[in-house]
């Protein structure tokens, strides 16, 4: 697989496209870390490595227990070969237990476990510091064609959620939130992208509620390798 043009450029990855291959990007993952809408910026050598390594296992998972994904092969340390797909500008945000931006907005105290599985939309759009959108919201922004759209990524959300909460829960984490990104392939049909990481999710220890995620760089925490390698040894077997 040989990397053609640089496509687009994120916060924590670069996509190229691929030589011959009209179908497919190569996504590297970078050590860029970034917070609040990239108002906080910093560098962690080799999170790219750590969150190819963590996103290539829990894709693989996902499809294993048939969520359809972007994730064709891991290519090398930093890349993964993905298929081409347009992004459904929505951030889907899946949550087991206030904290963060529900907790500020709501006033619901943090690590309450929620009632239910809650699934919010956030408009993807920095310029706007990416609202919290409604399903009408969506619909006039024409982010979707109409609402079984939403509907279908409110269900593959809870999906990817019964999925992944035992799945942490087994190796002693607690599967706090998480945002998803999904996309639509040539044939139209809706799948996961982007990546499923401690960059996108938050992480507790079950045992002591210690941050292993993001968190630990939003706030200044540190540790931010460490709790990623704890993550991914974790998933590996290894402790
Ligand atoms: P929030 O509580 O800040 O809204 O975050 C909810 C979840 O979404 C949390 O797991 C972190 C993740 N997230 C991202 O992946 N990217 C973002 O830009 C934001 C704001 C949150
Ligand atoms: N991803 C967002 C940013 O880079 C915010 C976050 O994850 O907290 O700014």
């Amino acid at each position: 697989m040989e990397k053609a043009k640089l496509l687009y450029e994120g916060k924590a990855k670069k996509l190229y496209e691929v030589v011959g291959e009209p179908d497919k990007l190569i996504a590297e993952f970078k050590d860029d870390l970034t917070a609040f809408n990239a108002q906080k910026k910093s560098q962690e050598e080799g999170k790219g490595i750590l969150n190819n390594e963590i996103s290539t296992i829990l894709f693989q998972e996902l499809e294993k227990n048939g969520v359809e994904t972007h994730f064709i092969s891991k290519l090398s340390d930093r890349e993964m070969l993905v298929k081409r797909v347009d992004i459904i500008p929505i951030e889907v945000v899946i949550r087991n237990v206030a904290t963060g931006s529900l907790s500020k907005r709501l006033g619901i105290p943090n690590g309450k476990k929620l009632p239910f599985t809650l699934v919010e939309f956030y408009y993807k759009k920095d310029e706007l510091n990416d609202p919290i959108i409604t399903d009408e919201h969506a619909l006039i922004l024409e982010l979707v064609k109409d609402v079984s759209e939403l509907d279908t990524l409110r269900e593959l959300g809870k999906k990817v959620n019964s999925i992944l909460v035992p799945y942490f829960d087994a190796i002693g984490l607690r599967l706090i939130d998480f945002k998803l990104e999904f996309g639509r392939t040539s044939d139209g049909n809706i799948i996961l992208a982007d990546e499923v990481s401690p960059d996108s999710c938050r992480f507790w220890d079950k045992e002591t509620n210690e941050k292993l995620d993001k968190d630990r760089f939003r706030e200044g925490i540190g540790g931010v390798k460490v709790a990623y390698e704890q993550v991914r040894d974790r998933i590996l077997g290894r402790v």
